[in-house]
């Protein structure tokens, strides 16, 4: 059992390396093989036994909300045409009323301000965030495999990887204290470093079990690198009051923010479903893979 029963999705960002697809298209909502990548998410949430999911949108974004929603008239015509698998999919796929939440975050201003924009839903409980671009194929869900570690730990988590030197200035990156098997005792958080300031390579990925109190932090709305409000900034304000772990998950991240990561996630994903994967690899081998 989780002790997380809430997840928040921020998803208010404007995915601008993925521009021209994003002009109008919310970058969540391209399909990996033939789901959106927001599907993935909410999927991964539910099975590691969420049972409120709050997304904080921005504008233009509301076609996530209709995608979640029971489309009367797909359902209708999938049954006049007696569609039973597609239609059976469709109805498992739909998250039971009053389950999923939506809120707008106004103005871009950053991971941090998009997370406390959901202080009222989330109200006095840990609960986890998921970034969506980080797509994690894994045996168990890394929501679940974090969520394990709150259950044990009562503090903070945080799914962590080692990155090339070269990439530390992509994120935040943990000032590591003591090691116990996957798990590391985070000492400090640096938003973004560069490679000579970097306390480490261990690098945040988008997935967090918080305690509320992050939102004592994040109320007071101070911008950090960027001109943002930053969530590391928000975690590192918890260490010292509270266990504050980085996990280094089973599975594999794809950053589907980025062309080449969401390329990635394609060619792994239809790679591991039985009906595509001997036709995933005539197609690599066409394009020169061995
Ligand atoms: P990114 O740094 O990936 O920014 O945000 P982005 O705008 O989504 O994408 P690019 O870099 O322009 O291509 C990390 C996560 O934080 C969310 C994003 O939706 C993404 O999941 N976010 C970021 C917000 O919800 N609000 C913000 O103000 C900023």
């Amino acid at each position: 059992m989780t002790a997380v029963r809430k997840v928040v999705f921020p998803v208010a960002g404007l995915g601008t390396r993925m521009l021209p697809a994003t002009r109008v298209l919310p970058k969540e909502m391209l399909p990996v093989v033939d789901k959106p990548i927001i599907q993935y998410a909410l999927e991964e949430a539910a099975e590691a036994g969420a049972e409120q999911f709050i997304f904080i949108t921005g504008r233009g974004k509301s076609i996530i909300e209709d995608h979640f929603d029971r489309a009367f008239e797909l359902f209708q015509t999938l049954e006049e045409k007696q569609k039973r698998t597609a239609l059976e999919q469709l109805t498992y796929d739909t998250p039971a009323p009053g389950k999923v939440i939506f809120t707008r975050q106004q103005e871009p201003r950053g991971l941090g301000h998009a997370v406390w924009c959901a202080r009222h839903l989330v109200r006095d409980e840990p609960f986890g965030v998921i970034l969506v671009d980080d797509l994690i194929q894994s045996e168990r869900p890394c929501m679940a495999q974090l969520a394990d570690v709150h259950a044990r730990t009562g503090g903070s988590v945080v799914a962590v990887m080692e990155v090339p030197e070269e990439q530390t200035s992509r994120y935040g990156i943990v000032n590591p204290g003591r090691r116990d098997g996957d798990l590391v005792e985070v000492r400090g958080l640096v938003e973004k470093p560069d490679p000579s300031d970097a306390p480490s390579r261990l690098a945040v990925i988008g997935r967090y079990v918080l305690t509320p109190q992050v939102f004592d932090h994040l109320s007071r709305h101070q911008t950090g690198a960027g001109g943002e409000i930053q969530l590391t900034d928000a975690m590192e304000s918890l260490i010292g009051r509270q266990p504050f772990h980085g996990l280094s998950f089973e599975g594999r991240r794809f950053d589907c923010g980025d062309k080449l990561g969401y390329l990635e996630a394609i060619v792994a994903l239809a790679s591991s479903r039985d009906e595509l994967a001997e036709g995933m690899q005539d197609i690599l081998r066409r394009y020169g893979a061995r």
